[in-house]
Formats: C-alpha cells, sequence, structure tokens
C-alpha cells in the first residue's frame, strides 16, 4: 500500500522535532566538550592502560624489533644535512656517528662542544682508512636556555644552507630530583624535552624549507602514555597534581607528541616539512644517571630487556632517513585528526596515547607554548612566506 502524503502540520512537527534532536546534540557535544577542558589528570583507566602499553614494550621491545638489523643499514646520504641536539651521549651519540659514517654532513648541536670534539677525534681516528673522512662539525646548543636556542637558530640559517633533517633528540629525566626551574623560568623537563625544541624547530623552518623535502625529527618516549599536560601549570606549580620527576618527564614528552601534531597540520604540504615522534625503547644511556646506585645496577642486569645505545638510535635514524616516512606523514595530513605520525621501537608507526588525540588540548598546547617561547601565533605561517619573525628571546650575549 501507497504511503499517503504528509499534511503541512505533519511537516512542521518534524521539523521541530528535528530542530530539538539537533540542539539536544549540540547541547551533548558542549557538555563534552566542557568535560574534555576541564579535565584535571589522567581517567584511571587511561592511566592503567598507559602503563600495561609501557610494561609490554619494556618486556617485549627485542621481540618486537627482532627483524632490525643491528647497525641499521642506511641508505646513501651524502649531501644530506643532519642536525643532531644531544649528541655527546647515547642514542643520539650513536645516531650522529652512523649518520656521519653513512656519508652525512652532520652537526652536532650540544651543550659540552669539547666533549664532541673529544668524540669527533675519536671517530675520525676509528674511520680512518674506510673512505674520505667523516663531515661532522659542532655547534653550542644549551637547551636551558631559550637566548641559546635562538642564537643557534640565527647562526645556522645565516649560512643559508639548506637542513635535512633536524632531530631533537637532548632530552633530561632528572630521576629523583626536586623540582626545578630553567633560568627561563620553566620547569626544567618541559623546558628542555618540549619547550626549547619546538622553539628550534619553527627557527629553523627557513632552512627547513631550503633543504625540502625535510624532516623535523623528535625524540619521545613511550612514558608519554602516561603523561598529562595541564596547559595552565606547564610548571606544575600550582600544587593541583604532586611533582615528581615523573610527572615532569611524562608531561612533556606528551606536550612535545601534541605541538608536533598541530606543527604537523600547520605546514602545508608545499613546504614539504614531515614533523614525526619516535620511541627508541628502553635503551642502557646516560639517561639513568641520576637513579640511585642500586637501580643503576639493576638496570644494567637486565640486559635482555634493554636495548643498547646502537640499537636505540634505529628508530631515529629510521625516522631521519627512510623514504616511506614523508609519504607516511603525507597520509596522516589529510586526516581530519591532527595526529603527527609516531614510529615505535619497532620501526613501524603506532599510535600515540589516547591523550594525545585530544585535539582541544593539543591546540591549547600549542597556542600556550608559542605564547611561552616568545613567538607569536602565525611564527610558522609568516616563515613560510620568507618573513622575519621576532622572538622575545635571543638578545643576550651570555
Ligand atoms: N634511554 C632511554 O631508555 C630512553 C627512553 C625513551 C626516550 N628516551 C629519549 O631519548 C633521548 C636521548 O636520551 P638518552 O637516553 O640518549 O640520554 P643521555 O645519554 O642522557 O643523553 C642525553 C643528551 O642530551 C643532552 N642534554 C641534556 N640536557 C641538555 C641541555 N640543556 N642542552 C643541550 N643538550 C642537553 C646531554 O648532554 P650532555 O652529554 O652534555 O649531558 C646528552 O648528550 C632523550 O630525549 C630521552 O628522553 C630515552
Amino acid at each position: 500500500m501507497a504511503a499517503a502524503p504528509a499534511s503541512s502540520k505533519d511537516k512542521a512537527v518534524k521539523e521541530s522535532d528535528d530542530e530539538k534532536k539537533v540542539q539536544k546534540e549540540k547541547k551533548k557535544k558542549d557538555k563534552n566538550q566542557n568535560l574534555k577542558m576541564k579535565k584535571e589528570a589522567l581517567g584511571w583507566m587511561e592511566w592503567l592502560r598507559g602503563w600495561l602499553y609501557i610494561i609490554y614494550e619494556m618486556l617485549f621491545q627485542r621481540i618486537m624489533a627482532s627483524h632490525l638489523a643491528n647497525p641499521m643499514p642506511l641508505l646513501p646520504i651524502n649531501d644530506l644535512i643532519f642536525i643532531v641536539t644531544g649528541s655527546t651521549s647515547g642514542i643520539g651519540r650513536e645516531t650522529a656517528r652512523q649518520l656521519a659514517e653513512a656519508g652525512g654532513h652532520v652537526i652536532m648541536a650540544v651543550r659540552n662542544p669539547k666533549a664532541a670534539h673529544d668524540l669527533i677525534k675519536k671517530w675520525q681516528e676509528n674511520w680512518a682508512g674506510r673512505g674520505l673522512p667523516l663531515n661532522i662539525e659542532v655547534m653550542e646548543l644549551d637547551l636551558l636556555s631559550l637566548d641559546s636556542v635562538v642564537r643557534f637558530a640565527e647562526a645556522y640559517n645565516a649560512r643559508m644552507e639548506p637542513l635535512h633533517v633536524l632531530i631533537n633528540n637532548a632530552g633530561i629525566f632528572s630521576i629523583g630530583e626536586p623540582h626545578k626551574l630553567s633560568k627561563d623560568g620553566y620547569e626544567q623537563h618541559m623546558q628542555v624535552n618540549h619547550l626549547a625544541p619546538a622553539l628550534l624547530s619553527i627557527l629553523l623552518v627557513p632552512s627547513l624549507i631550503r633543504g625540502s623535502p625535510s624532516r623535523i625529527v623528535n625524540v619521545n618516549s613511550i612514558i608519554h602514555y602516561v603523561g598529562f599536560v595541564d596547559t595552565e601549570d606547564l610548571n606544575a606549580t600550582s600544587g593541583k597534581r604532586k611533582y615528581s620527576s615523573l610527572v615532569g618527564y611524562s608531561g612533556s614528552k606528551l606536550a612535545e607528541v601534541m605541538f608536533s601534531s598541530v606543527l604537523h597540520k600547520r605546514l602545508p604540504a608545499e613546504a614539504g616539512i614531515s614533523v614525526v615522534c619516535v620511541s627508541p625503547g628502553v635503551v642502557q644511556t646516560n639517561v639513568a644517571r641520576d637513579l640511585p646506585k642500586i637501580v643503576q645496577a639493576a638496570y644494567h642486569l637486565i640486559p635482555y630487556f634493554t636495548f643498547s645505545a646502537e640499537e636505540g638510535s634505529r628508530s631515529s635514524l629510521f625516522a631521519a632517513t627512510d623514504p616511506q616516512v614523508p609519504e607516511y606523514c603525507e597520509m596522516l595530513k589529510a586526516d581530519d585528526w591532527p595526529v603527527s605520525a609516531f614510529i615505535s621501537v619497532d620501526c613501524r608507526p603506532t599510535n600515540p596515547s589516547e591523550e594525545a588525540h585530544n585535539v582541544e588540548t593539543a591546540y591549547r598546547v600549542w597556542e600556550k607554548t608559542l605564547e611561552l617561547i616568545g613567538l607569536p601565533s602565525d611564527a610558522v605561517e609568516r616563515l613560510i612566506e620568507g618573513e622575519e619573525v621576532g622572538c622575545k628571546y635571543g638578545a643576550s650575549d651570555e
């Protein structure tokens, strides 16, 4: 039987019902948004899932990465320029050495230039007779000083050379140390692991464009899975959360993922700059230098579970050189959800934490970060247009 045509009264009732439905949906959305905005910590289920994920990676990283050769074979990178921060120790040291041995031009961006020169001398001696001398140089960079970051970027940009890969590797995890602020007034983990690398990445955009297709590789950590960022309290001084070095470290690493996601989304495809975060795994490096002696001893007693620095450098090397990485980043850019590429210990793409997918917080982290590092909110767009962008740091000659 054919349905009877709807009368205008029925139509009006239906339209008002639809309207009510839309209003209800909107209210629900606003409520969810408010709830998200008011979030003051990770939910306990998120926190538990985060820890399970971390424990899983710690126990099984060797199995997960069993398909990878060590050292990781690298494709020829002869004409490429790499900046590696924190390359005097651990993962960064291995990354710099292997890139140079594969023919890359490596700039060690370090706070202790003498230690870097000593390393270069040793590497050149070991390399003698195996090819041309390694192409490595040293530039001073102290991430605990935003003035130093600006001076570094200005000096590099002034060379008018391309930059193909920036590896933001330097990091601290000051286990057991009390709450400390940098001379710029920011919590030390937040400054070294997030704010300073963010400033460096943005200020180097002109050189990265000259080197396009180029990459920013952020050496992150699976610990960001238990991190939480309160953009109103990046220094963790409000007392809302009890400070510990874990709170500082995990929050700074999550902030780095969120910032990377928005940066990746804001860089237009034509700029040709890929942004990628990596997890190196649990690696025996100096990162454990602040652990109590007994815990350090235990750490060294479990070599089966922990990676050597050479093994730990594979995800950085992969993200910095594999030809598929830019394609993958490009594919993510087309997604509505702004989450940057995240490469796991096994050099495969993985998802950052649930909280890293919180778009509102990611945009707030972006805005707050630009404010704290003294850049205007349209800094990236202006640098891409070739304009000069002023930063409130960098004037000091210290
Ligand atoms: N090891 C792990 O299990 C692990 C796990 C996940 C993520 N990560 C991440 O991997 C990265 C490398 O760490 P790592 O394990 O190789 O540790 P590491 O051996 O302690 O090396 C850290 C490097 O960062 C440099 N650095 C520290 N503070 C700096 C500052 N203010 N300015 C400039 N450079 C600074 C250090 O310089 P100095 O040599 O002068 O001290 C060192 O070269 C870090 O981002 C870390 O968070 C490590």
